[in-house]
């Protein structure tokens, strides 16, 4: 035990350090690197600035005796837990450790957790957590199920607080899930991670079904299907790299705002290639995507959950160096109609720039929502309710350009004024309507279609009323006339008309604006 002299003491405390580093022990150490994952250390080191990072809780060790557990002990409790800087702004890091069993989680492993989400809470300053865990410790029963409970009860706490980012690393099953899954934004290794609530063995027992690890939770099934995941990463070092950036477009909590960047792009660049982007023909797609890199400081979008509902994206940007957020219809997948898991896609993130002070910034071409049974079974009503709700109750600035096709209720949805939109553009290319023109046409000239006496001659009619339709509701000047939208601007003046908005509206504070008292909303889950 300790010596009784200053220096052996001393000397025994720098012992004790060496074998905490080890955590679960060499050997564990080497076949946690021959798994091509790094360990918690290394990832902590390779997140946070050096010499930044002041870890507590070192010399935790459980209280668990039964099933040999008196023997089975290391410092730490498989989990390490610091404060630390990530490009100079202070950060929470907890790291799991495998190396020591499995990195499962028992009392006191949930405990360093806890103290470790306080901090974040109580100083305002984001968490991140790197997941590599073999679940609830069994040996510790009740024990680690109270662990889990109270890391979600802190989870939901800091949820809208501080920013809170899970980077799955390894394997994250049964109800450890749903502490990533109440944090902001999800990371997946390849290769090396899988999430999943019960496992192909269990999957297997209870339906029949097989299916193996990677096909059930892995990663390229949770960014592209289920919408889990947010990003999917080669290795842990491109983990750490995506973490990095996430913070660098974060407030490190919802009192401030998010850090500006410098930058070398002009305010007042225009992009003339934008005055053609658009198609003659409203059935062509275009590229969304260019839309944004010609619009946004050059470099600076990065998209978030890039995979899943492609028909919509979201990513955060820097205009003139500040911070926003985009959301946008995509018109090259599925014609960037509104579906289920484009509405989910949106509402979350619109939700998560509301709580974090950054304005959001939409760019429309919606001809509607897709139609069908699958939609409408499986609730596009409900969902898509939730995009309105999420639009109307956002309260930082909110810029919307209509660039083409903003019809019906997806034209409200989209952060319309009607919303609580700050600031509506228009490219004179827009088409603010109820519907698009054929399905109008059909509609309000059936009994005129109708007398046609040939299909030749009803193709004729038919042509010559969606002419008419056109001329007179596909233009954004009805909308100009009532005030619906501010301005009709020409595409390539995008950027710096956007700015403006911007600078002129970033002193919009909450309390200006009037929301009725409540305890919460409710929004159609
Ligand atoms: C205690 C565990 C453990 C656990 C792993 N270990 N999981 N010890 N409780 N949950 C230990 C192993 O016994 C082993 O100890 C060491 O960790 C490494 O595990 P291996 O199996 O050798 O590693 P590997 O082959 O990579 O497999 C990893 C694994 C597997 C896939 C995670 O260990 C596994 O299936 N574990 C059980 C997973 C599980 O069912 N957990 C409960 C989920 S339910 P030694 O001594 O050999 O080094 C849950 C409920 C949460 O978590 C509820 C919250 C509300």
């Amino acid at each position: 035990m300790v010596g009784e002299s200053v220096p052996s003491r001393v000397g025994e405390l720098r012992r004790l350090i060496e074998e905490a580093k080890l955590g679960g022990g060499l050997k564990a150490i080497e076949a946690q690197h021959a798994k091509g994952k790094l360990t918690a250390r290394e990832r902590l080191e390779l997140l946070f600035d050096p010499d930044s990072v002041l870890e507590f809780d070192a010399f935790v060790t459980h209280r668990a005796t039964e099933f040999g557990m008196t023997e089975r002990k290391a410092f730490g409790d498989g989990v390490v837990t610091v404060l630390g800087r990530v490009n100079e702004r202070p950060v929470v890091g907890i790291a799991q450790d495998f190396t020591f069993m499995g990195g499962s989680l028992g009392e006191m492993h949930a405990a360093k957790i806890v103290k470790a989400m306080q901090y974040a809470l109580s100083a305002g300053m984001p968490v991140v957590f790197l997941n590599d865990s073999g679940g609830a410790r069994i040996q510790e029963g009740v024990d680690s199920l109270r662990g889990y409970g109270d890391i979600f009860y802190l989870n939901v706490m800091a949820s809208g607080v501080v920013p809170q980012i899970a980077v799955i690393m390894g394997p994250c099953a049964g109800g450890a899930v749903y502490s990533p899954a109440l944090m902001d934004f999800v990371v997946m290794v390849d290769k090396t991670s899988y999430m999943f609530i019960t496992g192909p063995r269990v999957v297997k027992a209870a339906i029949g079904e097989e299916v193996t690890e990677e096909e059930l939770g892995g990663p390229r099934i949770h960014v592209t299907k289920s919408g889990v995941a947010h990003f999917i990463v080669r290795d842990d070092k491109e983990a750490i790299e995506v973490v990095k950036k996430l913070l660098s477009y974060l407030p490190s909590n919802n009192m401030e705002m998010p850090p500006r960047a410098a930058t070398r792009d002009p305010p007042d660049r225009t992009e003339s290639k934008l005055n053609e982007i658009v198609p003659e023909d409203p059935l062509k797609a275009y590229n969304m995507y260019e839309v944004i890199d010609a619009v946004f400081d050059r470099g600076s979008f990065f998209d978030v959950s890039r995979e899943y509902a492609r028909n919509a994206i979201t990513g955060f940007a820097r205009l003139n160096g500040w911070v926003v957020g985009v959301v946008a219809n995509q018109p090259m997948i599925l014609t960037g109609a509104l579906d289920i898991n484009a509405s989910d896609k949106i509402t979350r993130f619109v939700r998560i720039l509301n709580a974090f002070n950054i304005p959001i910034v939409t760019f429309v071409d919606v001809p509607g929502y897709i139609p069908g049974t699958y939609q409408e079974h499986n609730g596009i009503i409900r969902h898509g309710a939730k995009v309105l709700y999420a639009y109307s109750e956002a309260t930082v600035p909110k810029l919307t350009v209509i660039v083409r096709k903003a019809y019906g209720g997806a034209y409200i949805a989209m952060s319309s004024r009607h919303l609580g939109a700050d600031f509506v553009a228009a490219w004179p290319t827009a088409e603010i309507a109820v519907m698009g023109a054929e399905g109008a046409a059909e509609i309000i000239w059936r009994s005129e279609l109708a007398k046609a006496k040939t299909p030749e001659e009803r193709h004729q009619l038919l042509d010559r009323l969606v002419t008419e339709y056109k001329n007179k509701f596909l233009h954004p000047y009805i909308a100009a006339a009532r005030g619906y939208i501010d301005s009709v601007i020409e595409p390539a003046t995008t950027r710096p008309t956007l700015i403006k908005a911007l600078e002129y509206l970033l002193s919009k504070r909450d309390v200006r604006v009037r929301t009725p008292p409540k305890k919460h909303g409710l929004i159609p889950m």
